[in-house]
């Protein structure tokens, strides 16, 4: 028999700050597909890795940082957390808070969450709350309450939470018995590749890799802060995760990509979008957002600047149906047919 995944905590322990008194609450979260993609290899010319993060217990990466700062709040005596949120941070705080049975309260910003996350965050029983403002006045609230009210902050300034993140880089180099040669990643408040690379500098620096890959991070035209190298009061973009005009993690986000020798770029919604179609061909539902790291591949492929037979990581940060909204629009009316199977084969062209 084998035994079932244990979540990051149990799976990554010497590599975690936590001890044998550390009250470990987890779904299980982790251990998600990396999958190969055929096509996206074969159009760019390198080996071409997917690393399924929707497939989390809550349907993103968030579970992974989710499961550490939720059991260190409880081992540090919290009776209750708060985060701000483009959606998925709620929805999995929401869901670790109700695992520890914590109360938990969510800032988001009015009208801007995809219909899932809500509710997932809903179902959970958090105390939600719509900010009359966007995600970064939310978090600034935010951050506000936790100085100031018997509350902890879970969004990524939590340290725990970039502490738990950092697996992902673990699960890709123990899965390709190596670190890949890049890493394309979507950046939002740019606590996930902070994360990324704080794994893969401790994989290279107890010599579990050899090389560290290149970090690339894509963030949305409209919503790209970093790229500009100003805070963008009104970010735009169709993917609300990573609709963040002054990410919180900055300063981390710029020094992986420049010591890893990468880069933080930008792509068009249009580019995102059609990443977001070419996944769901693949059998991969991924939300607007998580096709940006794709979106990135493909963009720097049209560039020429991919090395030929480079191993290539892109993260599919969350699950598709969360957003269900992009799937739905523009795809045909379901036609209507009589049960009965000539007319369903008629339909069909069979
Ligand atoms: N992809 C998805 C699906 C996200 O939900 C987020 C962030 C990101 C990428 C960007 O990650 O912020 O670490 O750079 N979502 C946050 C939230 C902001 O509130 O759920 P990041």
């Amino acid at each position: 028999m084998r035994p079932q995944w244990r979540g990051v905590i149990e799976e990554y322990r010497d590599r975690l700050p936590v001890s044998a008194d550390t009250p470990v609450v987890t779904l299980c979260e982790g251990g998600t597909p990396l999958v190969r993609s055929e096509p996206l290899s074969a159009e760019t010319g390198c080996q071409v890795w997917l690393k399924y993060d929707g497939a989390n217990p809550t349907g993103s990466f968030k579970d992974r940082g989710m499961t550490l700062a939720i059991s260190k709040a409880l081992e540090e005596g919290a009776k209750a957390i708060v985060c701000a949120s483009t959606g998925n941070t709620s929805a999995s705080a929401a869901a670790y808070a109700a695992k520890a049975g914590l109360t938990c309260a969510v800032l988001v910003p009015k009208g801007k969450v995809a219909l899932g996350k809500m509710a997932q965050t809903l179902v959970h029983g958090a105390r939600v709350l719509e900010v009359d403002g966007n995600f970064d006045e939310s978090l600034e609230l935010a951050k506000d309450l936790a100085a100031h009210y018997p509350v902890t902050l879970v969004n990524s300034v939590n340290p725990y939470r970039l502490q738990g993140q950092k697996t992902a880089a673990f699960e890709i180099c123990d899965a390709l018995g190596r670190a890949p040669d890049m890493h394309l990643v979507p950046v939002g408040n740019a606590g996930n590749i902070s994360s990324h690379w704080m794994g893969y500098t401790e994989y290279l620096a107890d010599g579990v890799v050899a090389e560290p890959p290149q970090l690339f991070g894509f963030q949305a035209q409209g919503a790209a802060p970093i790229v500009r190298g100003a805070p963008v009061a009104n970010p735009q973009t169709i993917a609300t995760a990573i609709r963040i005009g002054n990410p919180a993690s900055w300063e981390k986000a710029v020094a992986a990509a420049r010591e890893s020798e990468g880069a933080i770029a930008a792509v068009t919604d249009r580019e995102i979008l059609a990443a977001y179609r070419r996944l769901a061909r693949e059998g991969l539902f991924a939300e607007p957002a998580s096709a940006a790291s794709v979106a990135g591949l493909i963009h720097m492929a049209s560039e020429g600047t991919l090395t030929r037979g480079a191993t290539v990581v892109c993260i599919l940060t969350g699950h598709g149906l969360k957003d269900p909204e992009w799937a739905i629009q523009g795809a045909a009316h379901p036609p209507a047919v009589p049960a009965e199977a000539g007319a369903v084969a008629a339909e069909l062209g069979l």
